[in-house]
């Protein structure tokens, strides 16, 4: 039974490492392995949910540890570990310390996991998933980053709280970089078949940008330590399952580029189709030149980003 079930590792058992655990474990979708440097802690959450299972109905087996070891045969390995930021910081002021903690549990992956698709939580993202990418050498298609879901999500809850209309009944989408020169983008975004600008004004449309832009720090803001783990937990969650369940579907991810949208040799937040493979597809969708020249700011930031903290 164990070994024809999917298995998805998860290293970081901090919030957002944790809460997927249990969104992936409850929902009988896979073994969970969650590994983390402070093994008890690991230990101590993956008790808590075993012991839960019985009263969720769940058959699925949970492990916490601090082995490397365990993480083999790993359909999915999903890396949260790093620091979250603190209020006032951004998700760049991260990047040293995430940094050698990515590129050692890169390394870690490699050798214990090299069949596994990798998606990348930790921030800054779209530059951490580039570090994933040439550190385990993997296949581009195998390395996602996750963050458009994300975004995409905080745009269209926000959209439809100011609407007041069901948030299933809107469709848009967040390129970019998963940081302050993301691009919500106006132009793919649907209310029940309407585009949002014959809807809402743009000075609402501006409105509902800045605060989608601003949600992850203004959640650290609020939390005082930590950052958002319940939305983003939701989000892997669903590319987890767009994986295993092969279901094709179109996914805003951050994925390496090879000449689409005119970038190469970066990673930054496209439509794909997600499947049993990782990324199946890199969808070219047309924007306006407005978006387009912001998509491509945005891709300089990521650029700027790397060039001064990871290649030097
Ligand atoms: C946020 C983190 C996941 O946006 O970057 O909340």
């Amino acid at each position: 039974m164990q070994g024809s079930c999917p298995k998805v590792s998860i290293i970081g058992a901090g919030a957002v490492g944790a809460t997927l655990a249990q969104r992936i474990f409850e929902s009988n979708l896979a073994d969970v392995v969650l590994v983390d440097i402070l093994e008890k802690v690991a230990c101590g959450k993956a008790l808590d949910l075993m012991d839960g299972a019985p009263i969720m109905a769940t058959e699925r087996s949970i492990l916490g540890t601090g082995d490397y070891a365990a993480v083999a045969d790993s359909d999915i390995v999903v890396i949260t570990a790093g620091l979250a930021r603190k209020p006032g910081m951004s998700r760049e002021d991260l990047i040293s310390k995430n940094a050698a903690i990515v590129k050692d549990v890169s390394c870690q992956v490699k050798r214990y996991a090299p069949s596994s698709i990798v998606i990348v939580v930790t921030n800054p993202l779209d530059s951490m998933a580039y570090l994933v990418y040439k550190t385990t050498g993997f296949k581009r298609e195998k390395v996602l980053g996750m963050a458009g879901v994300l975004d995409g999500s905080r745009f269209i809850a926000l959209i439809a709280d100011d609407l007041k209309v069901p948030r299933a009944s809107i469709t848009a989408m967040v390129l970019g970089s998963h940081g302050d020169t993301m691009v919500p983008v106006v132009s793919k975004t649907f209310v029940g078949g309407e585009p949002l600008t014959k809807l809402m004004a743009k000075d609402r449309i501006e409105s509902i940008i800045k605060r989608t832009c601003n949600r992850g720090a203004e959640i650290v803001s609020c939390l005082g330590t930590g950052s958002a783990y319940y939305s983003p937990s939701a989000a892997v969650f669903s590319m987890v399952k767009a994986i295993l369940r092969d279901t094709k579907e179109i996914m805003t991810v951050s994925a390496y580029l090879e000449g689409e949208f005119g970038l190469k040799d970066i990673y930054i937040g496209v439509p794909c189709r997600i499947g049993r493979a990782g990324i199946e597809e890199v969808l070219e969708i047309d924007l306006s030149d407005e978006e387009s020249s912001a998509f491509h700011r945005s891709a300089q930031a990521i650029r700027q980003s790397i060039a001064s903290h990871l290649l030097c």
